[in-house]
């Protein structure tokens, strides 16, 4: 695997590269990123894979100084997954000056569920990744659906601004008990990590619902967000919403996700189903 922490060394490397498939991360790698690299594969000759821990989509006082950071891991983790390039660059390299430039994302995209509990997230998203586009140039681009609302606010930003990247939406990756791989599952107790696979089934039992009839959304909603509370959890939502641009559903939707987000201990849990 080729290791770049340069644009310039990246931009040399990736000369005679083919197609390339990015895969934007932050690191702290679990099978449902490896999982994401071996799906890339089969959409490009190169798959590109950048680990860079972005400030500007953390709010002061959320996990930025304590997300993980295990670079040597995952180096060994993406050799052993086949991947072709790495990009590690350092802040300087990445925001040599102060950032002036944002990509805004419209507010009726941000406003709502992620961008409620996180104002100023996505901006900070939808930034480092165009910057990470523009740097790369890639053909394609890989998104985890766990991150939803990501998943949809850099699909319409891929297309709002015609840039020439496929975006592709990858499944996301679940543990034996449910419980959705992410990197943040790292920072439960053992007596939370055995409570955690709670919020998935919580949002499989409104799925059910839905499909078994029920169209008190609302009710199906509030059931969720109780039982939660009631097991320790301290809920930010559980929301059914539409596929297509995450507002409530009018009559007749049928494509439909459930999505929820709360609080276990100090951790901030997110999952989603697609109904
Ligand atoms: O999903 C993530 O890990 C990050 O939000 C991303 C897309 C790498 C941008 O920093």
């Amino acid at each position: 695997m080729n290791i770049h922490d340069t644009i310039s060394g990246l931009r040399a490397g990736l000369k005679h590269a083919g197609r390339v498939v990015l895969v934007p991360t932050m690191g702290n790698l679990h099978d449902g990123h490896i999982s994401l690299m071996q799906q890339a594969r089969a959409h490009g000759n190169s798959v590109l894979v950048s680990i860079f821990v972005n400030r500007l989509q953390f709010r002061p006082g959320e996990d930025f100084e304590k997300y993980p950071r295990t670079f040597a891991q995952d180096c060994a983790r993406l050799s052993a997954a086949g991947v072709d390039h790495l990009f590690a660059p350092c802040e300087a390299e990445m925001y040599p000056t102060p950032q002036q430039y944002y990509v805004e994302p419209p507010a009726d995209q941000i406003n709502i569920l992620e961008g409620e509990f996180r104002p100023g997230h996505f901006r900070g998203v939808t930034t480092v990744v165009l910057k990470l586009f523009n740097i790369a140039q890639p053909q394609v681009a890989l998104f985890g659906k766990k991150d939803y609302q990501q998943m949809m606010v850099l699909s319409n930003m891929t297309r709002d601004l015609a840039l020439p990247i496929e975006i592709v939406a990858a499944e996301t990756v679940r543990a034996a008990d449910g419980l959705a791989l992410s990197s943040r599952n790292g920072f439960l107790s053992a007596q939370e990590r055995a409570e955690a696979p709670r919020l998935h089934r919580e949002l499989a039992r409104v799925r059910e619902a839905i499909i078994n009839g029920e169209r008190n959304y609302v009710r199906l909603e509030r059931l969720a967000m109780t039982e939660l509370q009631a097991n320790g959890w301290q809920p930010n939502y559980v929301a059914i919403r539409r596929q297509l641009d995450l507002q409530p559903p009018q009559a007749g939707d049928k494509a439909l996700v459930v999505l929820g987000a709360a609080m276990l201990g100090g951790t901030r849990l997110i999952d989603n189903l697609e109904v």
